[in-house]
């Protein structure tokens, strides 16, 4: 049995979470500041996993490696007993993470110059990646409605019409935290048909499953459409294992495969890491009972948060229904987000995210990450409610 109340000592690892916060927030000293921004957890890796990494790393030779059938295996019967998916072992192509799955998509897909479509407030790196490999980003901003976001298909029927060339969808969504239902995707589907528009969907949050709320894969439901679909996938957001670095491209139409395959040979990118694979299938073979618990724990760390904070005048949190990610819209406060921040980092000494960061839609909210034992989480809200008070 895991022990999430456990606060593991991370300062001092070089975790991007606990030690660039001095870069990141540009500050002088960081040492009593509480990191609760970047999305990864506090909490040690399933039990299998650490023990299939010291199996590996006993055998002391470390020499090129490919994935094994077993992993390929692994992901297979992941994707069937999680999503009720079943997908062809022919279809994974590996990368070293989504958001380079992501990128070596924009490449394999879309010329310099193209058009590439996004819907913010979303994660970075679907605005950075495609400009900065010279595409052209479109921007069709989620609508809000009822304290929530939703898509506007006019809008984004609109959008679609403007010779884009791929979509990048968040499915669950960062920073929202939205499941989206089957309608939804289905109407994302149709309308990227009608445009022939390739659809690139980042599932890294779909295993992060809220109170019993269901991942939908895009491409699960996409009928005859499914070869417009490139799916990223991987266990290192569910299993906390970022710094691992592993990912797959779910990629079903083999002319895909190819043009992706020929990305990965022009930037000599080979298989993935040898520990890479051991991870992920023993997070995948081994790592159900953590991720229950895990998910428990995130949940009443949720519950508990917006008990507390979501009665403070001029903050509202809507529990979100996948991610272990809060999107703390503090609007009403009348503060502009350098001033909140401010008061965050020096009255009350915690990190957090600024919804700009996510595209001008964020700005008015913050992303709190309470992947964290529930001391930490308690301190948060101490902190957060101090910086408000001065
Ligand atoms: C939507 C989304 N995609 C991708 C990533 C990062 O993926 P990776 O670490 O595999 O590059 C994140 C991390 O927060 C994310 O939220």
């Amino acid at each position: 049995m895991s022990n999430f109340n456990q606060t593991i000592k991370r300062r001092c690892t070089n975790s991007v979470k606990w030690d660039a916060v001095e870069n990141v927030y540009g500050l002088q000293d960081a040492s009593d500041i509480l990191p609760m921004w970047v999305a990864d957890m506090d909490f040690a890796a399933p039990a299998a996993v650490s023990k299939a990494l010291q199996e590996h790393a006993e055998k002391t030779v470390f020499g090129y490696s490919f994935v094994s059938d077993e992993a390929v295996q692994a992901i297979v019967d992941w994707q069937n007993a999680h999503h009720d998916w079943h997908i062809d072992k022919e279809s994974i192509v590996f990368c070293n993470g989504v958001v380079a799955a992501l990128a070596d998509s924009i490449k394999a897909f879309t010329n310099p110059g193209d058009k590439v479509l996004i819907s913010p407030p979303v994660y970075p790196p679907f605005y950075n990646i495609p400009k900065s490999n010279g595409r052209e980003i479109v921007s069709c901003p989620l609508v809000e409605k009822d304290g929530t976001f939703i898509y506007d298909f006019e809008a984004f029927e609109q959008a679609l019409a403007q010779n884009v060339k791929a979509y990048i969808l968040c499915n669950p969504h960062n920073p929202g935290g939205y499941v989206w239902d089957e309608a939804t995707l289905k109407e994302i589907v149709r309308l990227c048909a009608k445009y022939d528009v390739v659809i690139i969907s980042d599932e890294i949050h779909s295993d992060l499953m809220l109170d019993g709320s269901k991942h939908t894969p895009l491409a699960k439901i996409a009928g005859d459409e499914i070869d417009r679909i490139i799916t990223c996938m991987a266990p290192t957001k569910t299993f906390n294992l970022a710094g691992i670095q592993v990912a797959y491209m779910i990629v079903p139409d083999k002319e895909k495969r190819m043009l992706l395959e020929a990305v990965h040979m022009a930037s000599g990118q080979g298989s993935v890491n040898t520990f890479a694979s051991v991870a992920l299938q023993a997070a995948y073979t081994g790592g159900s009972p953590w991720l229950n618990d895990m998910l428990t724990y995130i949940s009443n760390n949720m519950d508990y948060v917006i008990a507390e904070l979501g009665q403070l005048p001029g903050i509202h949190i809507n529990k979100p229904q996948g991610t272990y990610l809060l999107w703390i819209d503090y609007r009403e406060l009348g503060l502009d987000e350098k001033e909140i921040m401010q008061r965050l980092l020096e009255n009350g000494k915690l990190a957090l995210e600024p919804g700009s960061k996510y595209g001008e839609e964020g700005c008015g909210f913050l992303r709190m990450n309470v992947a964290c034992s529930f001391d930490t989480v308690k301190d948060g809200v101490q902190r957060f409610k101090q910086a408000l008070e001065q």
